[in-house]
């Protein structure tokens, strides 16, 4: 080859080069100094009366050989406490509005039976009530969140309900409280008034559910030690509406916060949502797209609060997020029963981080919902238990859990499918009381792994680790006979250059880095 001709393609091969590595390096910068916390309780959980969630789940039958505390299942019980489970948000979802809670006190084989006629019209026992989710709470080591009836109930029931669980008074309503084995007031401060109050909570218009919520909020009154979180109803998804006239017509002293309920629907078609376990390239895509939604939904609304209350004292809650797809083939359709992909590890990944990012505002969120029910943290099948991706998620991303929020700016390249582009880095940050330094990078790209040059002004460090979680296939998942095929591995690919940290971020991945 002549020296001319070879050095024109070794100039095509090297432009070539830093062509594809202009595409695949992302820039970061993190700072210190903001005095925002990242609150715990985005990392919540939501448990409703639906399927196998509570019956089945959390709460089995008294011959299955697992252990248990009464009904308890305890393995499910000490995996979520590995993760920390901030809150517990119960008893439903669409459930809470046709529940009575006097109906689940008392002897067990005393209660009342009901048809649970949103999720496959099953009779359903009430041997789960109010002390069984209070226990279940405590075994967890989290707050729980109490949903009110507000669609069928009355201010009367829910005005009860609190005094029953918090009142240290000697009312016939407290008394009874310990007739049935807690004298000790429990002291619940989340209350949810109403649950999707613009649907199956009642088909309300905004203005009739904000005089609703005034009224129930009322009548919600605080015990001692026990001064209450009440959460309106807030948006489905877009309705920018809602947000706006219950932000106008509630004073911001009445309620601590403001629900907002989105799901990523991979077709966006809830007739038919799309598989769980097969999907293709652009399927995913179109997923990821929808997920990524949460960004601009979580700007626009806090967009319209901070309008009525510029100084963020109203919580933005999302109290129901995650992937919802077509049931498993051949389980009940009304139980939402879902497996969960490493796709779905990488959906919980980026909500995290952008509720992480949206902390100012955002001061509480539940995934739906914990256990056998749409992305679940956990799977059984009578005495089996599996962790999903999603479980590894929330595992490496309990380290932001009340830590200081370090902002960012980052400069990532696109993940394109046909004329289509995401960006296929989000990240968030924070610091911890110890000072470590904790970045969560998911990488939505198929095919490119990306490295990130990060600068950590006004942050000093030394050493670098981290957890990666990733797998062969964006469809694979955990399995009864394979409950480990996706794990938690330890990340080497971070390492200090200078004062910059660069890490080499694989494709369709989620890393944790702790640098100290
Ligand atoms: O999480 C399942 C259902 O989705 C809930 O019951 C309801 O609030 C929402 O529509």
């Amino acid at each position: 080859m002549s020296f001319k001709k070879y050095t024109l393609l070794a100039i095509a091969f090297f432009s070539a080069q830093s062509l594809c590595n202009a595409q695949n390096t992302a820039s970061l910068t993190l700072t210190g100094g903001t005095n925002l916390t990242i609150s715990k309780h985005i990392y919540g959980q939501f448990a409703e009366h639906l399927g196998h969630g509570i019956y089945g789940g959390f709460w089995v039958d008294k011959n299955l050989p697992v252990a248990k505390q009464d009904r308890i299942r305890l393995d499910v019980v000490n995996a979520l406490k590995q993760i920390k489970i901030p809150n517990l948000r119960w008893p439903g979802g669409c459930f809470a509005d046709e529940y009575h809670w006097r109906d689940g006190i008392g002897p067990s084989d005393q209660r009342p039976r009901m048809v649970n006629t949103n999720w496959g019209g099953v009779t359903e026992d009430n041997s789960f009530g109010t002390h069984e989710f209070l226990s279940l709470c405590s075994l967890l080591g989290c707050e729980p969140y109490f949903a009110a009836n507000v669609g069928s109930g009355t201010v009367e029931e829910m005005s009860k309900w609190i005094e029953y669980v918090n009142s240290n008074s000697n009312s016939t309503i407290a008394g009874l409280r310990g007739l049935n084995g807690h004298p000790d007031p429990y002291k619940v401060t989340f209350w949810g008034i109403g649950n999707e109050s613009w649907g199956c909570g009642g088909n309300m218009t905004p203005e009739f559910y904000a005089d609703q919520f005034k009224r129930y909020a009322a009548f919600a009154k605080d015990y001692p030690g026990a001064p209450l979180k009440k959460i309106a109803s807030g948006p489905n998804s877009d309705d920018y509406n809602w947000t706006s006239v219950i932000m106008k017509n509630i004073p911001s002293w009445m309620m601590w916060g403001i629900s907002l309920h989105y799901y990523t629907v991979p077709t966006g078609n809830w007739g038919h949502k799309g598989s769980a376990t097969s999907f293709t390239e652009n399927e995913y895509f179109e997923t990821m797209q929808r997920c990524l939604k949460m960004e601009e939904l979580v700007t626009k609304h806090s967009t319209i609060m901070d309008q009525y209350d510029p100084e963020k004292k109203v919580a933005l809650v999302v109290d129901e997020w995650g992937v919802w797809t077509d049931p498993e083939p051949g389980t009940n359709p009304g139980f939402l029963y879902q497996q969960n992909s490493m796709r779905d590890a990488l959906i919980a990944a980026t909500n995290l981080n952008i509720f992480n990012n949206h902390c100012d505002r955002v001061r509480g969120a539940a995934l739906a919902q914990t256990i056998n029910v749409l992305q679940s943290l956990i799977l059984t099948n009578n005495d089996k238990m599996l962790l999903t991706p999603t479980y590894h998620v929330f595992d490496m991303y309990k380290v932001h859990q009340d830590a200081k929020y370090l902002a960012l700016k980052l400069n990532v390249p696109n993940y394109q499918v046909g004329n289509n582009t995401i960006p296929a880095i989000n990240v968030s940050a924070s610091q911890d009381a110890s000072g470590k330094i904790h970045i969560s990078l998911v990488n939505l790209d198929l095919h490119n792994d990306i490295s990130i040059r990060t600068t950590l002004a006004e942050l000093n460090w030394k050493t670098v680790k981290g957890q990666i979680l990733t797998s062969a296939n964006i469809t694979d998942i955990n399995t009864f006979e394979k409950p480990d095929k996706l794990h938690l591995a330890k990340f080497t690919g971070a390492k200090k250059e200078g004062d910059k940290l660069v890490v080499l971020i694989p494709k369709k991945s989620v890393v944790t880095l702790e640098l100290e």
